[in-house]
Order: structure tokens, then C-alpha cells, then sequence
């Protein structure tokens, strides 16, 4: 029980002024938080400030980041009441922007956001079609038997779907456009500058088109994500201003094609490293995806397929960050009461690689998952509590798609050793952009 006397404070770390820690974790942040997880132990702090974001919010808070490593510490700060903790800025701060998508508001308005966007992203819409296309023309486009660059052509593949997916009803020269445009937006290749112009002109590119697009929908019989925001708008909803749907839909956009490229990269890299897994995927998958036209039953029981897709959000997690709350009273997590204006910050990449979690943790073993629903503490590449990603059910859903079409028709041969993970924008991508071999099987 909290008492008035109760000293507040925060666990510890580095002493080094604040832009030392900075620069500490971003060179390498995924080696930051391990090393500071073994001088430090768990939780952690980390004078982070605003990861070099002042310029861009103004969020009030002490710069300090407590780095939750063990399922009990998340289970406190995602079943914080919600009076105690603000996922709006702490995600402000962490992705530099005061917008108003749904990654950036709480309570009521939070609340309804996400059930505007529920039916798109849960999971339950038929995309089979927009992605076996998508799927076959990029495979048939993948050079054979030459040195190829993995990473990338996953982001142009992901980009395109979630194009399909969000802006479908333009036209479609358009949406080639914009799915070329949005890798600009998260790639090692591009100075940090060039990857915000790209956010500017995805936004603009979006913006250009907004009007008319409610009528270009109903003429064409169908809604794409775009149209049913703009519908909700058109309903009254008043926090849909013609910005916060350019917005939304940018970043649904954004996030929706960069993770599920990153994670299936990774899938990817782990699985050309392990005749194992290629055996057992390939057991599974057989020549089962190879007619026309494919339907979403026949990729009901892909159990192995499942297991490595989840096998590479334990192993790899896209970010350092995996979740963020701001405290907005003292919160208590183990033996410290953390004063407000903390930054509570979910480390998936330590907590997922816990060998009293997990057996061989730096194994690549889909198996521990077969069978088997991890507690969501233990296994949180999504976050959780009420910010649970929108669109985890959607990305599963993609991903075990991709890999289970992959798998049935092309094996990849690795160039190298597993890559080390490296900031690519705002995700950590394989540093040598997956490079392999493609090979036909057929
Ligand atoms: C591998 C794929 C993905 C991973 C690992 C991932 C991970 C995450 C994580 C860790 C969060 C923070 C949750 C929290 O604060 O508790 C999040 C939030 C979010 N994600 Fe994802 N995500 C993925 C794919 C997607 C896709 C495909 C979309 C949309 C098309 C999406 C949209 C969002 C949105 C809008 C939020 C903010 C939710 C909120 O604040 O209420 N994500 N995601």
C-alpha cells in the first residue's frame, strides 16, 4: 500500500550525462540494453531524454527510461489503471510527433479510435487475394541464383499490401506510386532527413487524394481503410479532422508495411540458417500453395509456419522499445515507486532472450512454440494492456501467408552468418539487408 512517506525513485544505471546514454543506445541499442541489463540487473534506467526528439514535442517528463525486463513488471504497467499511465505521450516522445492518430491519444477518444479500426486489422478480413498477388508477382520478380538483398524487397512487397489494404480505391497508378514512395520512409540507406521527407510526401501524396475518395468508394462498391475513416468523419465524428485521417492513415501505413517486413526478414534470415526448420516448414507446406486461386481456409493449419513467425518475434522484436508508458502519478513496479513523468519502456529483446524464460534463448527453435499459447507477459512482441498493436491479428495473418507461399516455392541460401540487428530508421532490421541466393524449387 502506497503511503505519503514512501521515498520515490528510480532503479539504477549509467552515471555518464544523459547525452552519453544517448548515444550509447542508439550506435547499437539492442547491445546498450543488454549491457545494461547485466551491470544494472532488471529493471534498469537509462537518461535517454527525449531520444533526441525536444525539437519535435512538447510533452513534459525527467528524461529517464525504466527498462522492464521480467513478465511481472509488465503485467504492473499494462494493468495500470488507466488514470496512472499515458501511452499517448510516451509515444509521442518516443516517435517524435504530436499528431493525433491513434498511437498518440488516450482514454475515451483512444477508445473509439480503435474501434474504427478493429474490423480492418483484427485478423478476420479476407486479404488472401490482395496478398497471393501481391506474393506471386514479387517471387516471379526475385532474380534466381545471384546475390540478392532480401530486406528491401520484403519492404516493397509489405508496402504494397498494406496499400492494397488502406488506399485500394485509388486508382491504380497511384497506389504503385505510393507503395514505391513508403520504404523511403524506414531503410538504413537514407539519411535521417530523407526518411522525414518521405514521411512528408507520403502524407501529402494521401492528402492530394482525400477529396472525391468517399464517392470514387461507393461508385466502385467497395471500402478500402481510407473510406472508412472518411465515412466516420462524414458521420460526425469531429475528431476526424481531414489532418487526423491524413494522419492515421499514414501512420497505419507506415507501421503496417515496416514491422511485418523487419519480422519476416528476420524469419527469413533464421530460416536459411536451419536445414531443420526448412524441413519441418516444408513438410507442412509441401506444394500446397502452388494452384490458383488460393482461399483463406486452406491456410487454416499451419501450425509449424505459425510457430516461426513467432519464434522470429521472440528472437527479434522489432525495436528496443517494445511498448511505452509515460507515468502520470507514482506508480509502484518491484521495489521502487517511480515518480511521474517516468518513461516505462516494455524490453522485449532482453526479456525474450531470458534463459529462465526460455531454453537455449539465442536458439532459433520454432518448436517451443507448437502447441503452445505463451503467457502474454512472457511472449509480448505486440505490447499489451489496452495499446495491444491494432494490428497484430492482421500482421499474423500476412506474415504466416508469406512465408507459408515463400516456403512452397523457392529456397533461400545464406552469404553470410545471421546478420547483427541494426537501426533502420525507427526499426531494427538485419544490418546486411538479408542477403541470400534465391532458388526455384520447381
Ligand atoms: C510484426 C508486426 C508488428 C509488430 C511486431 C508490432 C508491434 C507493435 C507494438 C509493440 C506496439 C505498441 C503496443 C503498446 O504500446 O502496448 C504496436 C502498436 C501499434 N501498431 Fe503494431 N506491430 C506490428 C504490425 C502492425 C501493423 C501491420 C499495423 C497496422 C497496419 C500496426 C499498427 C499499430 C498501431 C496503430 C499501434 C498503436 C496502437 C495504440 O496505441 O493503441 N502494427 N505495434
Amino acid at each position: 500500500m502506497r503511503t505519503t512517506t514512501e521515498v520515490q525513485s528510480v532503479p539504477p544505471g549509467p552515471d555518464a550525462p544523459a547525452a552519453d546514454q544517448l548515444g550509447w543506445f542508439e550506435r547499437n541499442p539492442f547491445a546498450c540494453v543488454e549491457e545494461a541489463s547485466r551491470r544494472y540487473g532488471t529493471p534498469f534506467t537509462l537518461r535517454l531524454g527525449s531520444l533526441g526528439n525536444e525539437s519535435l514535442v512538447d510533452v513534459e517528463h525527467r528524461g529517464e527510461w525504466v527498462f522492464l525486463t521480467r513478465p511481472e513488471q509488465l503485467q504492473a504497467m499494462y494493468t495500470a489503471p488507466a488514470s496512472m499511465t499515458s501511452g499517448a505521450h510516451a509515444n509521442q516522445v518516443f516517435f517524435g510527433t504530436m499528431e493525433e492518430s491513434v498511437g498518440y491519444i488516450d482514454g475515451r477518444a483512444h477508445r473509439r479510435r480503435r474501434s474504427q479500426l478493429h474490423p480492418a486489422f483484427s485478423g478476420n478480413r479476407d486479404y488472401v487475394a490482395i496478398i497471393a498477388q501481391a506474393v506471386d508477382s514479387h517471387l516471379a520478380a526475385w532474380p534466381r541464383d545471384t546475390p540478392f538483398e532480401l530486406f528491401p524487397a520484403l519492404q516493397e512487397l509489405t508496402s504494397e499490401v498494406i496499400t492494397e489494404v488502406v488506399c485500394g480505391n485509388f486508382d491504380a497508378a497511384d497506389r504503385r506510386a505510393l507503395a514505391r514512395l513508403l520504404p523511403r520512409t524506414e531503410n538504413a540507406r537514407f539519411t535521417g532527413d530523407e526518411m522525414l521527407a518521405a514521411d512528408d510526401a507520403v502524407r501529402e501524396f494521401v492528402a492530394e487524394r482525400m477529396p472525391g475518395h468517399l464517392a470514387r468508394s461507393e461508385a466502385l462498391g467497395r471500402d478500402d481503410v481510407l473510406t472508412s475513416l472518411l465515412r466516420h468523419a462524414a458521420e460526425g465524428d469531429g475528431s476526424l479532422t481531414d489532418e487526423v485521417v491524413r494522419d492515421e492513415v499514414f501512420s497505419l501505413l507506415y507501421t503496417g508495411f515496416s514491422t511485418t517486413a523487419n519480422t519476416l526478414a528476420w524469419a527469413f534470415v533464421e530460416v536459411m540458417h536451419s536445414e531443420r526448420v526448412q524441413r519441418a516448414l516444408r513438410a507442412e507446406v509441401g506444394g500446397r500453395f502452388r494452384h490458383r486461386p488460393l482461399a483463406r481456409e486452406e491456410f487454416g493449419d499451419l501450425d509449424y509456419v505459425d510457430a516461426t513467425v513467432m519464434e522470429a518475434l521472440r528472437l527479434h522484436p522489432v525495436s528496443a522499445l517494445n511498448g511505452v508508458r509515460m507515468v502520470s502519478e507514482p506508480l509502484r513496479i518491484d521495489d521502487y515507486l517511480l515518480p511521474s513523468g517516468t518513461i516505462l519502456v516494455h524490453c522485449a529483446h532482453v526479456l525474450q532472450r531470458s534463459p529462465d524464460l526460455y531454453a537455449d534463448p539465442l536458439g532459433f527453435s520454432p518448436e517451443r512454440f507448437l502447441g503452445k499459447q505463451p503467457d502474454q507477459y512472457v511472449w509480448g512482441p505486440f505490447g499489451g494492456g489496452t495499446r495491444t498493436c491494432v494490428g497484430r491479428g492482421y500482421a499474423l495473418a500476412e506474415m504466416r501467408m508469406i512465408l507459408a507461399m515463400a516456403v512452397s516455392e523457392i529456397r533461400l541460401d545464406p552469404l553470410g552468418p545471421v546478420p547483427r540487428a541494426r537501426q533502420q530508421g525507427i526499426f531494427m532490421g538485419p544490418a546486411d539487408q538479408a542477403r541470400c541466393l534465391v532458388r526455384s524449387l520447381r
